[in-house]
């Protein structure tokens, strides 16, 4: 469906400005969440590939677990993440730098043969139509991996069962536990990937042990090996804060014609296959800038 058929925006999490990578990653003691995530994705994720989506992207911290791919394209609605991506990664011909709003992706149908969405889903008001617009830009068979936040995680229902939560975990509506942050049932997500014409999913789940203070006494290496043990057990029951699944993209889709690759996000009309360099729709006459190493889909460039 062209972007201009699509119903209402929904509202986005704005991270512009925001110290996310130094304040929640470097300085946020969770090596432990860091390295059971790079665990999962390794396991997930196919090897090898031609062109990979990150979406969410944030300031690249799963990018170099990409190095089978031999392109990947950084996508955030934030500019400032793009920027301290592209300082930690570099101008390498790699990597795209894309900032636009996954409820409206500028790429052709059919152009990905891999996708990762990770720690970025809880920010979705309408889960569904981001879906609906990611399968839209993968090849047929392509592996989309997806983490979420799970609102079944055990101290969510240990919570529930003492009545010191009023929301129920075992429902399947999401709850907004802040303004757009989002905690998932896993079985609305798995609805919901069969919905928007994805293979039922493979599920790990990941950080077992996010308590402050078993990551304070037991050793790194012991935890995120015992982690990484328990991660199987996602095929049985889901009950810790963060899954991981790998779903494939089924059904129908042409694939991306050679030398296509943007397409306007305002008018669905395939943009010119120029690169570093400001886009002029021919549908709409929209232009899209390209600065700083960086494309913006986020607003067209005023006259
Ligand atoms: C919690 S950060 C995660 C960053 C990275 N994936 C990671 O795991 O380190 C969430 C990211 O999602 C991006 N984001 C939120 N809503 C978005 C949207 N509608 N379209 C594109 N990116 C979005 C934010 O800008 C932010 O960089």
């Amino acid at each position: 469906m062209p972007p201009e058929n699509q119903t209402e925006r929904p509202p986005v999490c704005d991270y512009e400005g925001s110290d996310y990578q130094a304040a929640f990653w470097d300085a946020g003691e969770r090596a432990y969440e860091n390295r059971v995530e790079g665990i999962a994705l390794k396991r997930l994720l196919p090897k090898n590939g031609e062109l990979l989506l990150e979406i969410g992207a944030g300031a690249g911290r799963n990018t170099p677990r990409y190095g089978g791919y031999k392109k990947v394209v950084l996508l955030d609605f934030s500019r400032t993440q793009l920027k301290q991506a592209r300082d930690r990664l570099g101008a390498n011909e790699r990597y795209t730098y894309v900032a636009a709003d996954v409820y409206r992706l500028p790429f052709v149908p059919g152009l990905f043969d891999a996708a990762t969405m990770i720690r970025v889903l809880h920010h979705m008001a309408d889960a569904p139509q981001a879906l609906r617009q990611i399968r839209e830009v993968l090849r047929p068979q392509a592996a989309f991996i997806l983490e979420y936040a799970n609102k079944l995680n055990l101290k969510a229902i240990f919570r529930y069962l003492l009545r010191r939560q009023d929301w129920s975990p075992f429902t399947h509506e999401a709850v907004e536990f802040a303004k757009l942050n989002f905690d998932f049932h896993p079985a609305a997500i798995r609805n919901w990937l069969k919905a928007e014409g994805f293979s039922p999913p493979r599920q790990l789940t990941v950080s077992h042990f996010r308590i402050s203070l078993l990551k304070r006494l037991v050793p790194l290496s012991l935890l995120v090996a015992m982690d990484s043990l328990f991660q199987w057990t996602g095929s049985l029951w889901q009950l810790t804060p963060s899954v991981f699944v790998k779903a494939q993209a089924v059904g129908e889709t042409p694939l991306a014609e050679p030398g296509t690759f943007f397409r306007c996000p305002e008018c669905g009309h395939n943009l010119p296959d120029k690169r570093e360099e400001d886009l002029e729709c021919a549908g709409c006459s929209r232009r899209w800038g390209f600065q700083d190493g960086i494309y913006d889909f986020k607003e067209p460039l005023k006259d």
